[in-house]
């Protein structure tokens, strides 16, 4: 399904950006320095985002190829940072297919119909390329510009895991328990595996296009994965997102996986076909090194409330995490979780400079 490419780095016009930081430690190879990028680093604690979505729905925004490519941009002229994330949404995919949400702000994603039957579920459509012609547009773009940025900065593409995009599916919103989600999953197996086989066939195309058009690595979001117990996890979970993964595998790129409370999952994770695995504040790096082992590389894992620390206070702890992670076979810095709107850019920017200039010898 997905054939072999040509490694994104290598499209003409783009350069090559297989030896920057980012790249080795996806790879395990030793780094000049330790490299750096933030979750949700494009979005509400920009003011220079929040001038250009002014009047702007969200959902508009991630239809713009020329929002896009500069909503992406945006942090990674002011930080400098090892990496520029794909400015889009986990939803995106379904509402390029026809499901009826919106992304409501200060809410999240709203689905107008939430899916509760095997009918519900046929009648989503699978995600072809077409759908999402847009998006091809915008990393084009995108990795053009990216090129001359620092010498060459590199994308990451992403999408949401089968288990996350469900629960916005299921429940219709966002929620805490996921407990409608869990209702389908123990109570109508037929229902949920037909779920999230149609999840992971949508998620790994929107990876595939992201890639095909030249991101050189991926991140799949499960951020909600860590409201499951790890048998429940394995039983019911993991086989789809190591589908999405291992379609991914295919196309050459570094596969980053993320959650959210996943101490107990980490192995998993990892196990689901992760290159690396993300890390959430919560758990000490050395211990998920540990989990994780020796064949997998380690993202993270900055408390996100510790940049409204004092700045030396914040860098402290940055350190920490930087020795912590010397144990693993690469090692990308990065928050725990996404970056609080509230938060001040300032303060980002002395992080970044700080990791980057962290002496590794
Ligand atoms: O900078 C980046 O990280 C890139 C863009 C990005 C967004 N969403 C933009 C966005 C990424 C990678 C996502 C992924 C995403 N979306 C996840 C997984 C990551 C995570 O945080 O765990 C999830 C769970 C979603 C669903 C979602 N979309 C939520 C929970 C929200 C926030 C709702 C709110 O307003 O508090 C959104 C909306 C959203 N996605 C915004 C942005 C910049 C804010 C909308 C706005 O600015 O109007």
């Amino acid at each position: 399904m997905c054939p072999k490419l040509t490694p994104p780095e290598k499209l003409p016009g783009v350069g090559d950006l297989s030896q920057t930081a980012l790249l080795k430690a996806l790879r395990g190879e030793p780094v000049p320095h330790t490299p750096v990028w933030f979750m949700r680093q494009a979005g509400r604690s920009l003011p220079e985002y929040l001038a250009v979505r002014e009047g702007v729905a969200m959902l508009d925004a991630c239809a713009d190829p020329e929002l896009i490519v500069e909503i992406t941009l945006q942090p990674v002229r002011r930080y400098g940072v090892d990496a520029a994330i794909f400015f889009s949404d986990i939803v995106l995919p379904l509402k390029a297919v026809g499901v009826d949400l919106d992304i409501v702000p200060g809410t999240g994603p709203v689905v107008a119909k939430p899916v509760a039957t095997l009918a519900d579920v046929e009648a989503i459509p699978d995600l072809t390329p077409e759908h999402v012609s847009f998006i091809t547009e915008a990393v084009r773009g995108l990795v053009g510009e990216l090129a001359g940025v620092n010498g060459g900065t590199p994308l990451i593409g992403f999408a949401g895991a089968p288990f996350t995009v469900a629960s916005y599916l299921v429940e219709g919103g966002p929620s805490k328990e996921h407990a409608r989600t869990k209702a389908l999953m123990f109570g109508a197996p037929e229902v949920w595996e037909a779920l999230m086989r149609k999840i992971a066939g949508i998620s790994a195309t929107f990876l595939q296009v992201q890639v095909e058009a030249g991101a050189s690595a991926v991140q799949l979001f499960d951020s909600w994965a860590g409201a499951l117990t790890p048998a429940d996890y394995e039983r019911f979970v993991m086989p789809h997102s190591a589908d999405v993964l291992g379609r991914i595998g295919d196309l050459g790129v570094p596969r980053i996986h993320f959650g959210v409370g996943t101490s107990n999952l980490l192995d998993l994770m990892g196990r689901a076909g992760a290159d690396v695995v993300g890390v959430d504040w919560r758990t000490p790096l050395d211990r998920a090194i540990e989990v994780v082992g020796p064949t997998r590389g380690v993202q993270g894992n900055l408390d996100p409330t510790l940049v409204f620390a004092p700045t030396d206070v914040m860098t402290a702890r940055a350190a920490e995490i930087i020795d912590a992670g010397r144990a693993a076979r690469g090692h990308v810095f990065n928050l725990g979780h996404g970056v609080i709107p509230s938060t001040d850019p300032d303060q980002l920017a002395r992080l970044t400079e700080f990791v980057q200039s962290y002496p590794l010898a």
